[in-house]
């Protein structure tokens, strides 16, 4: 009898100093890899904040869902004691080639450095920078081994002030997240770190609200209210440098219709589906403020749209660049036409109304949508339609890449929640 009172008070006593020790030292498990996310309001782009090197310097960088790697400025100013480059024709190395500097050695400026480009598609041209690897710093988390590239943009002349890598981004930001399916985006490396799948989620606030993005999901943590769908690879490459038989890094879905009103938009089906030479598909991009629709595809829908539109007795006043439908915005509460972005398998993707319109001033508001063209700037290949910004923002999105899935909730608003 005593002994076996005994064994049970000692095993209480150890469960219970198990416990303490859980409690003391929360840090032996990894916090969630979360960032938040904020809107810039002149360039209508995301960014988020992070930390990096020694002394910890924190950057604004700005959220690229189909950007390769995650690169920064490593200004003149600019100096980390932790800074590591990788070598030319290391293991790390995916690229061929090599690049030194004269100057002292600095971030920015190391020889025998493997190439990393700063790319960034609303710039003129590819910068290249330096692979190299820092502490990073991701919620709370101080994270070692991560590679990154980082350009000193003090050492490029500028002609015009529009040939710098950090053109077009907000001007708080010092460079670019990329989340894309490349070995170098952020959340790739940690998956690959942690031995956890490839999967992450994206939540883009409104403006003057906070969203946030979780690098590494390791549940399903978010099963209600979603839909699933499959995500695509594009064969060909969609970023400004086409290698033969390299695939994109982006992501794709596979939009078979577009509804507007609950009526199927006239298209000849070929029009939205990845071509012999990778054109058309529906991208998904952060960069892209607001949806483009390629002129083929545009033409046809802002004319079933506007039409929808006044036989719902709206009032249309005259287009604001770059938006063709504008609208006298008293007269629209909830009431523009719907749009259903068919999926495969019967799932469907809302956009909801505050997805759709952008006040543009005083009693005008626009549809946040806009004909994208029929070439691409940056790119060999055009898609038939690039889901923007402004439609992806209080929709939560879980990118899976382990099982190729898309989980997208359409507007949380309906569900009386957001991304803040
Ligand atoms: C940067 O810091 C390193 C030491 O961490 C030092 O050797 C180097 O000279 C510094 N470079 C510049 C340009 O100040
Ligand atoms: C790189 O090598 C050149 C030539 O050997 C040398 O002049 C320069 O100081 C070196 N730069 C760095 C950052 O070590
Ligand atoms: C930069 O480009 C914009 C649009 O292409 C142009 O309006 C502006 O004048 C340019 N700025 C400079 C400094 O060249
Ligand atoms: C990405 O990494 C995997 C494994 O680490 C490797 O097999 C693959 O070739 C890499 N892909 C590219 C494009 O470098
Ligand atoms: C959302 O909130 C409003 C007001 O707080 C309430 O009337 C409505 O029923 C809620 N809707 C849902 C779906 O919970």
């Amino acid at each position: 009898m005593s002994s076996s009172s005994l064994i049970i008070i000692h095993f209480f006593i150890l469960s219970l100093s198990l416990f303490s020790l859980s409690s003391v030292s929360p840090s032996s498990q990894p916090h969630p890899f979360i960032l938040p996310i904020r809107k810039d309001p002149s360039t209508n782009l995301f960014y988020t904040s992070l930390g990096i090197g020694t002394p910890r310097t924190d950057f604004n960088l700005v959220i690229d869902l189909g950007g390769e790697n995650l690169w920064y400025d490593c200004d003149a100013h600019y100096n980390s004691s932790s800074y590591t480059p990788i070598q030319c024709g290391s293991k790390q190395c995916p690229e061929i080639g090599c690049t030194g500097c004269n100057g002292p050695f600095k971030p920015g400026c190391t020889n025998n450095t493997c190439p990393s480009p700063a790319l960034n598609s609303l710039a003129k041209f590819i910068f290249g920078g330096g692979l190299g690897q820092d502490f990073i710093f991701i919620s709370q988390n101080k994270v070692s081994g991560l590679l990154s590239s980082c350009i000193d943009t003090d050492s490029f002349p500028s002609f015009t002030g529009n040939d710098s890598a950090l053109n077009g981004l907000p001007k708080n930001t010092k460079g670019i997240v990329g989340l894309s399916r490349s070995n170098l985006s952020l959340p790739k490396q940690l998956a690959l770190k942690n031995n956890l799948p490839h999967k992450f989620s994206l939540c883009l606030p409104s403006s003057n609200k906070q969203g946030f993005t979780n690098l590494l999901v390791r549940s399903d943590e978010f099963s209600k209210f979603v839909q699933t769908t499959p995500l695509f690879v594009n064969p060909f490459s969609t970023g400004p440098v086409s290698v033969k038989g390299v695939s994109s890094n982006e992501y794709f879905i596979d939009v078979k219709a577009i509804k507007i009103d609950g009526h199927v938009l006239n298209l000849k089906p070929s029009l939205l589906s990845i071509d012999k030479k990778g054109n058309g598909g529906t991208k998904i991009s952060t960069i892209t403020p607001f949806t483009e629709l390629h002129t083929s595809v545009y033409k046809p829908f802002i004319r079933d749209f506007l039409k929808k539109a006044s036989d719902r007795k709206v009032k249309r006043v005259s287009s604001v660049a770059p938006f063709e439908a504008c609208f006298d915005s008293t007269s629209i509460r909830n009431s523009l036409p719907r749009i259903d972005l068919v999926l495969q398998k019967g799932a469907q993707w809302t956009i909801h109304e505050t997805n759709l319109v952008v006040n543009v001033k005083k009693n005008v508001a626009c549809l946040g949508i806009v004909d994208g063209g029929t070439e691409s700037r940056m790119s060999f290949t055009k898609p038939s339609i690039v889901l923007g910004g402004h439609q992806l923002v209080d929709n939560l999105l879980v990118f899976d890449l382990s099982s190729s899935k898309l989980s997208f909730s359409s507007s949380l608003l309906v569900h009386n929640a957001s991304c803040s």
